[in-house]
């Protein structure tokens, strides 16, 4: 008789996002008549930049025909992507980067969720709370969290770093030592960030207690502050601590289109065993590489055109968040974020929780947001809006939410 990962029936409830869009439905289909505006999931709107769409169209042509058909693509993805990749998003920022340390994906969830993988079951994460609910997930899966407490919605051998209104959402060295710790900067869902040499510091931390620092720089394009680090291979010491994570799906709304990479350093090693080896042999075991006409999408985002044109699509969206941010700070809202990120994280209003808030909100403005507790405890009495709708509805749903 087969058994089966018992790890899946720890997990609490479904995926955060899953419950909701189940929510949302529900009442969509009770009350037909309303005009719902989704400001929960942070899902682009904004079609395709037309320097990408091009670069597809003639690589679907390039399919059409045998010779310039291609099947397989190479294990960590085309060199003209890998290279674009190195040349723009590290060379650029004086990170000593190589091609051959670039492992191109199907998208940065997958990798979050995958990654845990190349490391022992009995590694301790830590992870700021609230969280990107992925990370604490995948490792449920893998057996690495210990038991789940209802009460505190946390998991006994899970290392939170709590990143509230107190702290300024900014995480501290844990009191335990932990061997894996996920930091998310800019910061989903918190919208918050930190700056270069407090960024430092983890790394200096993490080199020296001889933990790894899994780092999800999916939110890199939103950055308008100086002082802010692009990539966490911008501190000195990071290539020996630090594997980083990057989407296309936030910077080029390929939220559809699924591309992203995944940066292992040669440098980063467990004794004498290189993760990267590691990755690279996880990476063509499991995986087949993104499709030609993806990546061949995901080189147009560095062209001189593809750049230009997405450089206005996140500025569009952050304009959105602007407008959110100042619309409910006039509402008598307190409000953080979106600034260096497209969520805004606020408190939540006559001290109800984040749930509470969600129906609340729901059902009086037919606006849908993300709960805080969502995304861990300390997340509770918070809820997340995305700046990632149209203009018009953030306008839209501003307007409702004044009116409550
Ligand atoms: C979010 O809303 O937190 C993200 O869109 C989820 C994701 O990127 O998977």
């Amino acid at each position: 008789m087969y058994k089966i990962n018992d790890n899946y029936q720890k997990l609490p409830g479904s995926y955060l996002f899953s419950t909701i869009g189940k929510k949302v439905n529900a009442y969509s289909e009770a009350n037909p008549d309303k005009q719902i505006i989704r400001l929960g999931i942070g899902d682009v709107t904004q079609p395709i930049a037309p320097a990408i769409i091009e670069a597809m169209h003639k690589a679907v042509d390039e399919m059409g025909k045998a010779e310039t058909f291609h099947g397989y693509a190479p294990d960590l993805g085309y060199e003209f992507l890998r290279s674009a990749i190195v040349k723009n998003d590290y060379q650029a920022r004086g990170c000593d980067i190589a091609m051959d340390e670039i492992f191109v994906s199907d998208g940065a969830k997958s990798d979050s969720g995958n990654i845990q993988e190349i490391f022992a079951q009995d590694n301790r994460i830590a992870v700021c709370d609230p969280v990107y609910p992925v990370y604490v997930d995948s490792n449920v899966m893998a057996g690495r969290t210990g038991t789940y407490n209802p009460k505190t919605e946390m998991w006994s051998d899970v290392i939170y770093m709590p990143c509230t209104m107190e702290n300024g959402f900014v995480p501290e060295f844990p009191k335990e030592t932990p061997d894996i710790i996920y930091l998310c900067l800019p910061n989903n869902p918190t919208g918050t960030t930190i700056t270069k040499s407090q960024l430092q510091t983890w790394v200096d931390y993490a080199n020296k207690v001889g933990a790894v620092i899994i780092y999800d720089a999916a939110y890199e394009a939103y950055i308008s502050e100086d002082d802010v680090a692009h990539s966490i291979y911008e501190c000195e010491g990071a290539k020996t601590c630090a594997i980083e994570l990057k989407s296309f799906s936030k910077n080029a709304g390929f939220t559809g289109v699924r591309l992203g990479y995944t940066v292992v350093p040669k440098e980063l090693k467990c004794g004498d065993v290189s993760l990267n080896a590691m990755w690279a042999r996880r990476h063509g075991t499991k995986f087949n590489g993104a499709p030609y006409i993806v990546q061949r999408a995901g080189e147009a985002v560095y062209s001189e055109a593809g750049k230009a044109q997405l450089k206005e699509q996140v500025a569009y969206y952050m304009k959105n968040a602007k407008a959110i941010k100042e619309g409910l700070k006039e509402a008598g809202y307190t409000v953080f974020g979106g600034v260096n990120a497209p969520y805004i994280w606020l408190k939540t209003p006559e001290k109800m929780t984040s749930w509470e808030f969600f129906d609340y909100l729901l059902e009086n403005a037919n606006v849908v947001g993300t709960p805080g507790s969502g995304f861990g405890p300390s997340g509770e009495g918070y809820f997340r809006l995305t700046a990632f709708g149209s203009y018009e509805n953030t306008l839209a749903a501003l307007e409702r939410i004044k009116k409550l």
